[in-house]
């Protein structure tokens, strides 16, 4: 069987029953992914011809108005016939080593009510490569893992940050609340995902940077803005930080300082369940809707995002019509399967 993708018409084997993603990636064939559990949709791709299953069942990261347009989660789906796939074939951004390290909790420092900052230290012998933007899975009994996106900057390579947000009755999360504790040990595998800061080249765009991150998506925000600011990037950048409650924008002084020394950043913060006289102080809404309102035309900017599936689906649906390219909205959606699947 054969996969053709289109538009570059690149024709190359299927391997029967395995997903098509993972034999595209196997040709060394780069389409966007993240997840690989069906859950984020990045692997979306429009089926032109053909036929195929989901022996894991239908997945969850696709809505049913996607399946009746003819999409596809390649992650998922394995080909019963010959198919013809439309999908943007993406340059590999990273091609650093992915490690099981043990490590240890060097500190917790609680940052709002739900979300903690876990600090790791990693074994001093190992060198732990990643891009900023990238996350890790800490890994539970029964190579069952959790992913969590680092919060730290790759030159600020002491401790790695994360900042986990509690999920009632989450095995791990409840865990890191209640009962971890300074010195314990745990086991991380990474760095994973394709979600990294892209460099500064002779023919990058030039128009702004913008940061949009809902929840704990300024997690990887910050290991970005840090990389941008740190590294002496002089675009203009604008975070865009979507919560429910202003107590939920957590490491304000953190922020509130990098806008005293950096004339090219602005933030901009975004309640959708303002409370009280919250109203008055900050921008409603879907943090979304607030890029939108701010930018008539982003053909020259690029746009990270991260955070919970229901702000990247959005943005993937509107930013196109102020002009951004497909291939300048970089994302990472924070879709959880309990018990995920290894990876392969
Ligand atoms: C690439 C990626 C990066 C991520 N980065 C971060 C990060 O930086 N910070 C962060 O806080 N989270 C992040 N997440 C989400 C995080 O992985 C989950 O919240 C976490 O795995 C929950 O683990 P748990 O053991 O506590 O919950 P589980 O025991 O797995 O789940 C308990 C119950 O809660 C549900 N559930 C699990 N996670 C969530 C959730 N996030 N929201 C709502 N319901 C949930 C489950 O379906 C289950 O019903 C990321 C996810 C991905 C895929
Ligand atoms: S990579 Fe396919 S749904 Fe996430």
């Amino acid at each position: 069987m054969h996969l053709t993708l289109t538009p570059q018409n690149r024709v190359f084997d299927l391997v029967p029953g395995r997903p098509v993603l993972d034999t595209a990636l196997a040709a060394h064939v780069n389409l966007p992914h993240s997840c690989k559990g069906g859950n984020c949709g990045s692997c979306r791709a429009r089926l032109l011809s053909g036929e195929i299953d989901y022996p894991r069942g239908t997945p969850l990261g696709l809505s049913e108005q996607e399946r009746n347009d003819g999409y596809v989660l390649l992650c998922q789906a394995v080909a019963r016939t010959d198919l013809v796939v439309e999908a943007r074939e993406v340059r590999r951004v990273t091609d650093v080593e992915i490690k099981s390290l043990p490590c240890r909790v060097e500190r917790l420092e609680r940052y709002a009510p739900d979300v903690m900052g876990l600090f790791l230290r990693l074994p001093a012998i190992e060198d732990f490569h990643f891009r900023a933007g990238q996350y890790l899975d800490v890994m539970l009994p029964g190579e069952r893992r959790r992913s969590f996106s680092i919060a730290s900057p790759p030159h600020d390579a002491g401790l790695v940050e994360l900042h986990v947000r509690r999920v009632s009755g989450g095995e791990f999360t409840v865990r890191v609340f209640e009962t971890l504790q300074p010195g314990a040990l745990l086991r991380i595998e990474g760095p994973l995902g394709q979600f990294v800061v892209r460099e500064q080249e002779p023919d990058s765009p030039t128009g702004p940077i913008i940061l949009v991150a809902g929840g704990t998506g300024f997690a990887p925000a910050k290991a970005i803005l840090r990389h941008l600011l740190e590294s002496g990037v002089r675009r203009p950048i604008h975070l865009y930080w979507g919560v429910r409650h202003e107590v939920d924008l957590y490491q304000r002084a953190w922020i509130d300082e990098r806008l005293l020394r950096f004339e090219q950043l602005r933030f901009v913060p975004v309640l959708s369940e303002p409370a009280g006289d919250e109203a008055a102080h900050y921008r409603t809404g879907f943090v979304h809707d607030a890029v939108l309102g701010d930018f008539e035309d982003l053909a020259d900017a690029e746009v990270y995002a991260a955070g919970p599936p229901a702000l990247i689906s959005a943005l993937r649906a509107t930013l196109p019509i102020r002009g951004l390219p497909d291939d300048r909205l970089y994302f990472d959606s924070f879709a959880y399967a309990p018990d995920a699947k290894p990876r392969t």
